[in-house]
């Protein structure tokens, strides 16, 4: 099928307004919130793209879970419903709820790491990455060579650098190692899908040296996708046994449902083996909740269970990353530098590249996703020397490898008719190019400091 065919799989049944906005009130509003989209209040929003975590719209059907939800303390049906569907999709005994992702990293990765342990990944979300840190361990990451190159058209620049792999487990010796964890699809690597061939490249090693193999498996369905279209041998398969392949060969996963559980809310650890089973559910009863629902109400958990099923159809895949696919292939033909090929929840702009007369140390895409909030109402996310960069000693900042703005989108909120204003809104930026200016830093905390600086205009 050709990138322009698809249409939404669903009728809109209920919707929630968004409230059209001046040029004016945008830079009024810009102001306000110091140039820091975070800043900004939703309702000032138009087409908020600034993560596709917990913003999904939810089905009629899980609607309807949520009012079956039983919110019985201990062995509640919306538990059992959930145990049951978690251990048929993943093949694993063991499933423990938690309120949302990162709260099984702090379990999973708390119990396995501590000073002196190695974790090893494609590229450890900032979550994962903070989570092992906190711990006292080391996180590295070692992405493929071929995700260097932004614009060649390789179909899984997610993979892990496995030659690299065996080498670091046997550098770090396996007894240090705390765990290799596959992200799927890779967030940070630009949302590229990971191959099976890959994942059974990591597997094999892992299984050679006896060190534990950890999906984190947010956009599973997402990256099935990319398997059965891209990846020979896999046409013939369903989205949900191109998963459960890749379940099958590791040995537990963390998943953060807001993604592809289509909830709001959500996640869990679903493990192989009992002993680190009952070492994480003690740990969860401290810090989460009981056993039979961590975090979650059992409303969360009935529409957790009906969404890891609806994310599978057909239809509604080919929608979504279509709907990827669509707005990136449309942005680079308009000449917009894009991170390529497309990958699977969001189009990853190389501001950096676009605006390639601001100099890094006055943050090109924060100057961008300003651009996008001023000329559309659209709020996006810096992924550059905002979020990642550093000082050196003499305070000159050391920028991050690139300057990219994330335009992640939400799950069955978005039609193909603003995916076009949003391309629309790219012809005014194209055009404002050459006068676009930079920012300058004018207040930073000392953590973290993308989510709450302040900044002004050059
Ligand atoms: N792992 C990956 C790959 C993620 O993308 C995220 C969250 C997490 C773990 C943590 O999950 O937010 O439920 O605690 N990613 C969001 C994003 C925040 O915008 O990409 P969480």
């Amino acid at each position: 099928m050709s990138i322009n065919s698809f249409i939404e799989p669903f009728k809109i049944k209920s919707v929630e307004p968004i409230f059209v906005t001046t040029l004016e009130q945008r830079e009024q509003y810009m102001k306000e919130a110091h140039y820091n989209p975070f800043l900004l209040h939703s309702k000032h929003v138009m087409i908020d793209l600034l993560t596709d975590s917990g913003t999904s719209a939810m089905s009629s059907e899980q609607w309807a879970g949520i009012m079956r939800g039983d919110e019985s303390y201990a062995g509640a049906q919306s538990w059992e419903r959930l145990e049951t569907e978690l251990k048929d999709l993943t093949g694993y005994p063991f499933i423990i709820p938690t309120h949302q992702g990162r709260a099984a990293e702090r379990i999973l990765y708390g119990y396995l790491g501590g000073k002196g342990k190695t974790f090893i990944s494609n590229t450890h979300f900032d979550t994962t990455r903070a989570n092992i840190e906190f711990s006292g361990a080391e996180a590295f990451d070692i992405p493929c060579i071929e995700a260097k190159d932004l614009s060649s058209d390789y179909p899984f620049k997610g993979n892990m650098d496995t030659t690299k792999l065996e080498e670091l487990i046997i550098k770090t010796g396996v007894s240090n190692i705390g765990a290799v964890i596959l992200t799927v699809t890779n967030n940070t690597g630009g949302g590229q899908p990971v191959s099976m061939e890959n994942a059974k490249a990591v597997d094999s090693i892992c299984k050679k040296h006896q060190v534990l193999f950890i999906i984190d498996c947010c956009r599973i369905a997402e990256n099935a996708y990319f398997i059965r279209n891209k990846e020979k041998g896999y046409e013939h398969k369903s989205y949900r046994e191109i998963a459960q392949e890749m379940f099958a060969l590791a040995d537990g996963c963390a998943m953060s449902a807001k993604k592809d559980a289509l909830v709001n809310m959500g996640g869990f650890l679903a493990l192989k083996n009992e002993e680190l089973a009952t070492a994480c559910t003690n740990l969860l009863i401290i810090t989460e909740g009981f056993a039979t629902y961590g975090g979650l109400s059992g409303r969360d958990m009935e529409a957790m269970a009906i969404g890891l099923r609806e994310v599978f159809e057909e239809d509604y895949l080919h929608y979504r990353i279509m709907s990827t696919t669509y707005l990136g292939e449309q942005l680079k033909a308009k000449g917009v530098p894009v991170l390529y090929p497309i990958g699977g929840h969001a189009v990853y702009v190389d501001a950096g590249a676009l605006y390639a007369h601001i100099p890094t140390d006055q943050y090109p895409g924060q100057a961008l996703v300003c651009e996008l909030y001023k000329l559309g109402g659209i709020r996006a996310v810096e992924i550059g020397s905002v979020m990642f960069g550093k000082y050196d000693d003499n305070g000159k900042l050391i920028p991050s490898p690139m300057e990219l703005v994330r335009l992640a989108l939400p799950r069955r909120v978005y039609t193909k008719s603003h995916l076009d204003y949003i391309i629309e809104v790219f012809d005014k930026i194209v055009n404002n190019k050459a006068n676009t200016k930079g920012v300058k830093i004018t207040y930073e905390p000392k953590f973290l400091r993308h989510f709450t600086a302040h900044f002004e205009l050059l």
